[in-house]
């Protein structure tokens, strides 16, 4: 089974047309099962299912399942039929699995293809995760309130704590995880000690929100470039504000200095995650100038796959 030369190019004019800073789909993953599958009228759709297992103490527990099934689709024009006809050729394949209960289906794709949506939602994935560009140029001069400052390795504890009250609320709005914090911490130290760029804002002396920040090269053949369009990219890992002072500007001022920063260093432009189930982040990015670039779909545990 493969999937056509047709299908490859008809899938590129897609998210061509979807949404102009998508990378290029290029072909389908080198290892993996291929999935085909057809329309009702008869159109040909195709897909590469990825298994993929994160051994305990892996930092992509922070973000994922286990084990996670990834089906790769090449669905050309055919838009909510083809996805729905990909998905149930899954479900199907599905069945000769038995995964456990830490386990999860998953599928990226651009947060612009309406189409795909209803078909997603119909067999049970749920948009989980969004990754968010913002190539704007930087806003003007943050709030007096605040003081911000890159973080020193002697700030760790209070990094550490501001970046669990994050973990705290995440866990509540999206699936976290009770050892995220121990996770966390050991590559926190490193990047501090290694001078990453990590930002606190203080609020009379006390630190009351943090901004983990790192960089993304998003060089022609690496991951990066998978997701991003070309350029050096600052990636704005975690964002949080000590619960009390939520709501009080700490956070635009923070991120008005990060973005000013990160300019100045000669970022193409900086990028993220958030939940869109999660109530304050969802509202607070596109505030912050950031747009959906691709959405992270989810069915856990894969069995729920419909
Ligand atoms: C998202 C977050 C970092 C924003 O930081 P913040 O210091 O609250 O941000 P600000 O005060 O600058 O702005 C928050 C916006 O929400 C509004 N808001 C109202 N009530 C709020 C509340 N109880 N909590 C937070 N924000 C509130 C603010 O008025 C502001 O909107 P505005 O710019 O239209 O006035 C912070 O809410 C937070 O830590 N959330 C929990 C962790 C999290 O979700 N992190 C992001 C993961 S991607």
């Amino acid at each position: 089974m493969t999937i056509s030369d047709a299908l490859i190019a008809a899938n590129r004019a897609r998210f061509a047309a979807l949404d102009p800073r998508l990378p290029d789909p290029g072909h389908p993953p080198s290892s993996g099962e291929t999935l085909v599958a057809a329309t009702p009228d008869g159109r040909r759709v195709g897909g590469v299912v990825q298994v993929r297992t994160h051994p305990p103490g892996t930092l992509d527990l922070l973000w994922s399942a286990a084990q996670v099934w990834q089906l790769f689709p090449f669905i050309g024009d055919t838009g909510t039929e083809g996805m729905d006809a990909l998905l149930r050729a899954w479900r199907h394949r599905m069945d000769a699995e038995s995964p456990g209960p830490d386990s999860a289906c998953t599928v990226t794709w651009p947060s612009r293809d309406a189409e795909a949506v209803r078909a997603f939602l119909d067999h049970g994935l749920i948009p989980i995760s969004t990754l968010a560009l913002r190539t704007a140029p930087p806003p003007g001069p943050p709030s007096r309130e605040h003081t911000v400052r890159r973080a020193q390795p002697e700030d760790f504890e209070e990094v550490l704590a501001l970046t669990e009250h994050t973990f705290d609320y995440t866990a509540l709005v999206a699936y976290g995880r009770p050892e995220a914090s121990e996770l966390q911490a050991p590559q926190l130290e490193r990047n501090l000690e290694a001078g990453a760029p990590i930002w606190l804002a203080e609020d009379d002396g006390v630190a009351v929100a943090v901004a983990d920040c790192g960089w993304v090269n998003a060089a022609p053949g690496s991951w990066a470039a998978e997701l991003l369009p070309p350029g050096t990219w600052g990636y704005v890992n975690n964002v949080g504000t000590e619960p009390r002072s939520r709501g009080r500007g700490a956070g635009q001022a923070l991120m008005a200095v990060v973005h000013r920063a990160f300019h100045r260093m000669g970022a193409t432009g900086t990028y993220l995650y958030y939940n869109p189930t999660n109530p304050l982040s969802s509202v607070f990015w596109p505030q912050q100038g950031y747009r959906p670039l691709w959405t992270y779909w989810e069915v856990r545990p894969a069995s729920a796959l419909r």
